[in-house]
């Protein structure tokens, strides 16, 4: 694929790495391509970053076709840069693609869009600690037209935000709140799909568990509100009698890359998992009898985050009294190694770009 690379002439001063946040700052450049129904995807392109113009009768801001994914680009001790596991976002981000009836990315020119994108802001790849840049490749219809039916005009976008940690708390234990109320997904939805309107849905139960001096709130089943899901912006795993269990993936819970990655990880270290439905009362007996040993959520962004609180229904639950456990430590040093390059990568997850 023919990328065309315009070069942003007020590139942006050097910036603080110590005080970068999490998706706030952005790169110099962004990545553009065009799908036009009967061309398929053309005109590939990095461009200044900038806003963008677009008719006020864009799919995209009445149906809610968009999708997108989060990925990092590390920046390893020899000061090269790396990507971890990008097949994964991209075959995710079809299948999500396939249920909002958008077009699909060939997964090279996917791939080749990410490293060229990558490699023309790679100054912006932080160093300090526990930073990234953060990549959000993000696709949505753009046709101008009120009737709902399969889009024939989609842009395909890739932004990057030099980030630290996606929480306040860093990586020091978070306390969620089992909401009760609202749900996330149903079987046949979108559950398992990384579409913006998940997260929409899900604003209102995150905003009021915030307000309550909560980190997140943990979803249940849409049906019965019985069965553990996932954390807001993360998945979710329980240790419980030295067993690691974790929600399947049952068509209402995102498979997570990092999800993935702990579960082969885990895995090859002899570990047993439980890949299955976990209700909330055996969470909860769980945790009053003590076999609740650790919890911990893992995501792109979040990384892992060891979860120090459970509430639910009002009452507050303290997880290996409120500190990070081993298992979580250990997990998340050695899956930030492999990230960072400070660790060898036995499972040949990286791409170094
Ligand atoms: C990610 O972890 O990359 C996500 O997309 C979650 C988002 C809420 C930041």
């Amino acid at each position: 694929m023919e990328i065309k690379i315009t070069k942003n002439p007020n590139p942006a001063p050097p910036l603080d790495e110590t005080k970068l946040g999490f998706g706030v700052k952005f790169t110099d450049h962004m990545f553009i391509m065009d799908y036009t129904e009967g061309k398929g995807w053309h005109d590939a392109r990095i461009v200044p970053y900038g806003d963008i113009s677009l008719s006020p009768a864009a799919t995209v801001f009445h149906y809610g076709l968009e999708i997108f994914e989060g990925m990092k680009a590390y920046r390893t001790p020899d000061g090269s840069v790396q990507l971890f596991r990008p097949w994964e976002n991209i075959k995710r981000m079809n299948n999500s693609a396939l249920r909002l009836t958008l077009p699909t990315l060939n997964e090279e020119d996917a791939l080749q869009a990410l490293t060229t994108f990558v490699r023309t802001d790679e100054r912006f790849v932080p160093s300090a600690e526990g930073t990234s840049l953060y990549i959000r490749p993000f696709m949505f219809g753009c046709e101008p037209n009120l009737g709902l039916h399969k889009v024939k005009n989609v842009k395909f976008m890739i932004i990057a935000s030099p980030s630290g940690s996606y929480y306040d708390e860093g990586i020091d234990p978070v306390s969620i709140m089992i909401e009760t109320e609202d749900v996330r997904a149903v079987r046949g939805g979108t559950g398992y799909t990384k579409c913006g309107g998940n997260y929409a849905a899900a604003n209102r139960a995150g905003e009021k568990a915030e307000q309550l001096g909560y980190t997140q709130v943990l979803w249940l089943d849409g049906v019965e509100r019985k069965y553990i899901e996932e954390v807001g912006s993360m998945n979710v795993m329980f240790k419980i009698n030295g067993k690691i269990v974790t929600p399947d993936l049952i068509g209402t819970v995102l498979p997570g890359v990092t999800r993935k990655s702990i579960i082969e990880m885990l895995s090859s270290e002899g570990y047993e998992i439980e890949e299955r439905r976990i209700s909330v009362e055996e969470v909860i007996s769980a945790l009053e009898n003590g076999t609740l040993e650790e919890a911990w959520g893992c995501g792109t962004a979040a990384v892992v985050s060891p979860i120090g609180k459970l509430v639910y229904k009002g009452h507050e639950y303290v997880i290996n009294g409120g500190k990070t456990g081993a298992l979580t430590s250990h997990i998340y040093d050695e899956l930030t190694g492999i990230q960072w390059g400070t660790k060898p990568d036995r499972f040949g997850w990286t791409l170094k770009i």
